[in-house]
């Protein structure tokens, strides 16, 4: 499994502004948004393409193109939505997939409530969308899930990373998989509660609002 924790002023800068308690909602999606399309830079990098031969309007040369199938976008139900478009923004010929996943808040058990995916990945690079990497109990359901559909290269973008959730992810995930983790940083700690520490909070309640 790869880790790449991107290091770049903007990211910092943002990733501040999404932490502070005071930064309302709109403002949130807003930078969300805009910090997904930097990971998304990164987190592409290793995106499928094959040569191709063109006309410029001066010679013919051999540029490069993505190929097909084209890659799968799979945010995670609720808070992953907020990184969908930060995400297809780069990968506009991308599908996207849908993985519903609730956590107990005592249990800190994950339970699958919603699924829209093609049933054969094989071939597919796949792109797991995910703000906080706590525990890791969701991306671990979440990407056993598309690897018993065929999946084999995944790639899970996330804002915030617990040290606790990438070690689970690391130990749990089968080494066959291309796993590649894209974060803004990687945090201290989780609290009792399972939540990141500094983290920024619940990120579907500031991404959403609180919804009971
Ligand atoms: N989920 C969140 O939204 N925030 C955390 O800190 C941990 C899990």
């Amino acid at each position: 499994m790869r880790v790449l924790e991107i290091d770049h002023p903007l990211v910092a800068h943002k990733l501040t502004v999404l932490r502070n308690s005071a930064t309302h909602s709109s403002v949130f999606r807003q930078l969300a948004d805009e910090l997904v399309t930097l990971l998304a830079y990164e987190a592409t990098r290793n995106v499928a393409v094959a040569p191709v031969q063109i006309d410029t309007p001066v010679t013919t040369m051999t540029g490069t193109r993505l190929t097909k199938p084209a890659p799968l976008v799979v945010p995670i139900l609720r808070a992953g939505l907020g990184m969908l478009d930060g995400l297809t923004r780069l990968l506009p010929t991308a599908e996207v997939g849908f993985l519903g996943m609730v956590r107990n808040d005592e249990t800190l058990e994950v339970t699958t409530y919603a699924n829209r995916l093609p049933d054969d990945l094989s071939g597919r690079q796949c792109f797991v969308l995910d703000p906080m990497l706590a525990t890791g109990h969701t991306l671990i359901a979440s990407v056993e899930y598309l690897h018993e559909r065929g999946a084999r290269d995944i790639t899970c973008v996330t804002l915030l990373c617990a040290p606790e959730g990438l070690k689970a992810l690391e130990e749990q995930i089968d080494a066959a998989i291309d796993l590649t983790v894209v974060t803004a940083a990687v945090d201290e700690k989780l609290n009792e509660k399972g939540y990141i520490v500094p983290g920024l909070g619940d990120a579907g309640d500031r991404l959403f609002g609180v919804v009971d």
